[in-house]
């Protein structure tokens, strides 16, 4: 997606660009997330999914990358890269459903930490910018169900780490909205 036609990062209020700073360093963990599922898988239908994935979320990380001034991102960018490649590898040692209920609970959080913006977006009224959230919100969207719909069979020990997962994103982003 082009960045070229929105106004200026710059002009963004603090609460926006704090947000914005989330979005980045969410959409680095999800491709560290699938760089961590293909660097361990060798399930030809898991890799086939991490690598369409990684395509959308790498243009969900460049649509940050070139838009945000480079002191609005994150200070902490090679931690949730490592979270995220981390994340993704021990799922990807779990097996196929291990990394589909993973990616859902993900996306389940993303979408909502997506649409929490919504508000904001329309009162800062950069159309453009609404409608590219607006777009890799559905992305998520798609990837949650699209995991959701394959994920079966869940053990006792999946459901805990899809709370774990869900929990770890939560925190993830409340402090990269800070640093
Ligand atoms: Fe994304
Ligand atoms: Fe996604």
């Amino acid at each position: 997606m082009n960045t070229a036609s929105l106004q200026s990062a710059s002009t963004l209020p603090a609460h926006l660009a704090g947000e914005m700073r989330s979005n980045h360093a969410g959409e680095t963990g999800a491709v560290w997330i699938y760089k961590g599922v293909l660097a361990i898988s060798r399930d030809a239908e898991i890799r086939a999914f991490a690598e369409h994935h990684l395509v959308t979320e790498q243009t969900h990380l460049d649509f940050f990358e070139n838009w945000l001034t480079s002191r609005q991102k994150s200070l902490l960018l090679p931690l949730w890269r490592v979270s995220g490649f981390v994340l993704g590898s021990v799922s990807a040692l779990g097996g196929r459903h291990w990394v589909y209920a993973s990616i859902e609970a993900v996306e389940t959080f993303v979408v909502k930490h997506y649409e929490s913006q919504y508000a904001a977006l329309n009162a800062y009224g950069d159309v453009e910018l609404t409608a590219a959230i607006h777009q890799f919100c559905n992305d998520e969207a798609d990837h949650r169900d699209e995991a959701g719909g394959a994920a079966h069979a869940r053990s006792s020990l999946l459901k805990v780490w899809c709370w774990v997962v869900g929990f770890g994103s939560e925190q993830a982003v409340k402090v990269a909205r800070r640093v």
